[in-house]
């Protein structure tokens, strides 16, 4: 029996030390280097960084670009010591972005397989307090990716997939993706949905650097998700493949939030009615967030997240913490995150409130759709 009141993190990444190597011999995002007057390496992702980067090329005294790469980072110990302060039972670990998609077509093969075999090992070392999201070398041709779905599935402690939004290069309402859902969810694999690309940089206008990673961290990654999740709806996947499940990060973007308007415009769509998608025997997206999706609950505040028990159920929530993202910037990375308090809290409120429940967001749904239980 696994007591009620476990705590299961679905979403908390690494960074493992040979995939910093990958980053540290490269001249573009992702990247990692250091600049001048200061010793610690900084860790370069997001399109939005490239302008700072840029301009800390060019000029030192200019404020280096992108976050400090901790320990925190790449460290299994500081995970199981992050785990241990916030009293975390089980985590299951991924990946952070972009994963394995700027890798050229020969070398995805061989890196995804080992970084797996890295996530395989970390859990070993833990038995029973760790299990993992696998990667996929999407570059590489279809029967590697399907090679690495093989070698996954006989990882003792692989429970899904963490995915991007790009799928092959055209997004995940792209066909020829579709034997590799397929294949995810003939494995009984989740699939964790994370966003990375976010929204172009246009969108945050001329004054955008003023303003740190706020907006496409805040906006632009859950309306990546939320754009990623509408295309696949309406190109009829979650119906083609229906065995597929996904674990959307960040409580699905701003799903919950925009399914009525997303069902209303379907409904008013002169195109899609003459398709029949209009038509009354149609699987609403209500309907898929019900029956195919998982939310994480990552959004900071019990508004969201009462929006997102809701729309999917109590019964399809799992606690997460971004770690190592969001570190405390005045107390120190050791001590209590303010990132795992305010989604704690949430999960709180929201079971005070009466939707939903904390026992089975905090842990026993992680535990029951993932599987998680500890193993000989
Ligand atoms: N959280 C992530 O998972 N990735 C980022 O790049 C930033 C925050
Ligand atoms: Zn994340």
């Amino acid at each position: 029996m696994v007591p009620k009141n476990f705590v299961v993190d679905v979403h908390t990444h690494m960074y493992p030390p040979s995939y910093i190597k990958i980053l540290e011999t490269r001249s573009t995002i992702p990247i990692v280097r250091s600049f001048p007057h200061s010793s610690e390496r900084r860790l370069i992702l997001l399109e939005s960084e490239v302008e700072s980067l840029e301009k800390a090329l060019k000029d030192p005294s200019t404020r280096p670009p992108g976050r400090p790469l901790s320990s925190q980072y790449t460290s299994l110990d500081q995970k199981i010591r992050f785990m241990d302060v916030h009293k975390i039972d089980i985590s299951v670990i991924s990946l952070a972005n972009p994963w394995l998609d700027f890798l050229d077509a020969d070398d995805a093969g061989a890196i995804g397989a080992s970084v797996n075999e890295e996530f395989s090992n970390m859990c070993r070392q833990h038995h029973g307090r760790l299990f993992f999201f696998g990667t996929l070398p999407l570059t590489a041709p279809l029967e590697t990716i399907l090679a690495s779905i093989k070698q996954l599935r006989d990882l003792k402690y692989c429970r899904g997939i963490i995915l991007g939004t790009s799928g092959l290069g055209k997004g995940l309402d792209d066909p020829a993706l579709l034997p590799i859902l397929e294949a995810v969810a003939a494995a009984q694999f989740t699939i964790f949905l994370h966003p990375h690309y976010g929204l172009p940089n246009e969108v945050w206008g001329p004054r955008a650097e003023e303003y740190g990673h706020v907006l496409p961290l805040a906006l632009g990654f859950p309306m990546e998700t939320t754009i990623a999740v509408a295309r696949m709806y309406l190109a009829g996947v979650f119906d083609k493949v229906p065995e597929l499940r996904m674990l959307l990060a960040h409580s699905g973007g701003t799903l919950p939030f925009l399914a009525g308007r997303i069902e209303s415009c379907i409904l008013h769509d002169g195109l899609l009615s003459g398709k029949g998608k209009g038509a009354k025997s149609r699987r609403t997206i209500w309907d898929v967030l019900r029956e195919q999706v998982y939310l994480d609950a990552v959004i900071y505040s019990e508004v969201g997240l009462k929006a997102a028990t809701e729309a999917s159920g109590g019964d399809r929530l799992m606690f997460g913490t971004d770690h190592p993202f969001f570190p405390p910037l005045v107390t120190g990375e050791e001590g209590l995150w303010e990132s795992v308090s305010l989604n704690a809290d949430a999960v709180a409120k929201t079971n005070e409130a009466g939707v939903g429940s904390a026992a089975a967001t905090m842990g026993m749904n992680a535990i029951r759709v993932l599987n998680l239980v500890e193993q000989a």
